[in-house]
């Protein structure tokens, strides 16, 4: 238990305990940060952190040797680095708008795995986050706290992330998916109950090595950035079918097409499951989305396209690289009971091309960041 861990790190017992979720996103990869559309899911690996009010802040990690230490009044942006700066960054977004905070003694666990492109770090930063609510007595919404964890992330950490993970970890709810026009934030969670219609979301974590604060990720943004002001619109969400193909830059053109396509596909998806329709019809547009990150984006690497190819020609229904890309995980969705079937196909695709082993697990639609 968690409370006992704090006891034995700290010498007392911790004033609360604060959870949340990692998680998948099933569709709407690169759209967020181009005002688009995501349909993430909070799964059931969260990072849990219990904390004490102190005189000055001690971060502990049970996959950490060293604890890291800051005061809250002053801690900035630069001072705290590597895993710590998650937390740090969360307390100085705080204080930024202008809100209280206060010093803490806080011990970490989790369970989600990191570097899996599974977003462990906006479950810490939202973990933390409500904590900090909570123990300032500070009432915010879950979109707020939201915001407040990616301002970490993109000013204090330093990584140019959307807001797709923070607002997941914030308002997934069980057996259901996050709808979010990141336009606007607004959240419309979708039913997603896949066991009732006899399936399951298997996530494959590729173990091929994923690093978000490379350059990467900001080149695409900066590519669709540009390509939404070549094509004079606010951003990439307002572009249509026809205006990207106008782009005569090649490389700006396939960036520009596999966002508008890939708006339309969430929204494609959307309608289907809230009709209520057989989740299996969705299919074909996770395997459209996967394609389009392979060709247009250019954000899938061989271990990616390897499991997801294997998964489909296993019996996978549909199958796509979900999170920021250049590693990470893919998901599957696979009928109930064939997840065992699917894994093998995939775990002998690696051991042919001696590849490390993957590692996969069902995702579980689950609850967003809450107290214990
Ligand atoms: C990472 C970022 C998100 C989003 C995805 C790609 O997970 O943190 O904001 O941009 O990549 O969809």
């Amino acid at each position: 238990m968690i409370d006992d861990d704090f006891a034995i790190a700290f010498g007392h017992e911790p004033d609360g305990v604060w959870v949340a979720p990692g998680r998948v996103n099933l569709i709407g990869e690169h759209t967020d940060y181009n005002d688009g559309f995501v349909l993430p899911l909070a799964l059931d690996r969260r990072t849990t952190v219990a904390a004490a009010v102190a005189g000055r802040t001690t971060v502990r990690s049970t996959r950490e040797p060293e604890p890291v230490s800051f005061t809250a009044i002053t801690v900035a942006p630069g001072q705290v680095e590597g895993w710590a700066a998650y937390v740090a960054g969360v307390v100085w977004a705080f204080r930024e708008a202008g809100l209280p905070v206060v010093d803490l003694e806080i011990l970490v666990e989790g369970d989600v795995p990191v570097g899996a492109g599974l977003s462990s770090s906006a479950s810490l930063e939202c973990a933390v986050a409500v904590a900090i609510a909570d123990l300032t007595r500070t009432t915010l919404g879950p979109t707020e706290i939201a915001r407040l964890a990616r301002r970490a992330e993109n000013d204090y950490v330093g990584a140019p992330t959307g807001g797709m993970d923070q607002m997941a970890a914030m308002h997934g709810a069980a057996g259901r998916l996050v709808f979010l026009d990141t336009r606007t934030d607004a959240v419309e969670l979708i039913p997603f109950d896949l066991a009732a219609h006899g399936l399951e979301l298997l996530v494959i974590d590729t173990r091929a090595p994923h690093q978000l604060v490379d350059g990467q990720y900001g080149e695409r943004r900066a590519d669709c950035a540009r390509a939404a002001e070549l094509l004079g619109v606010p951003a990439l969400r307002d572009a249509t079918p026809e205006s990207v193909e106008t782009l005569t830059d090649e490389r700006l053109r396939r960036r520009a097409r596999h966002v508008v396509t890939e708006n339309a596909r969430v929204l494609e998806v959307v309608e289907l499951l809230r009709g209520g329709r057989d989740p299996r019809e969705i299919g074909p547009l996770l395997c459209a989305s996967h394609a389009s990150m392979r060709d247009d984006f250019a954000i899938t690497v061989p271990h990616v396209d390897v499991a997801q190819e294997t998964a489909v020609a296993a019996g996978a229904h549909g199958a796509r690289m979900t999170g920021g890309g250049f590693g990470g995980c893919v998901i599957a969705l696979v009928d109930a009971g064939r997840g065992a079937e699917v894994t093998a196909a995939v775990e002998q695709a690696y051991a042919d091309r001696a590849f490390e082993p993957p590692v996969t697990f069902p995702a579980v639609p689950s609850s967003g960041a809450h107290r214990l």
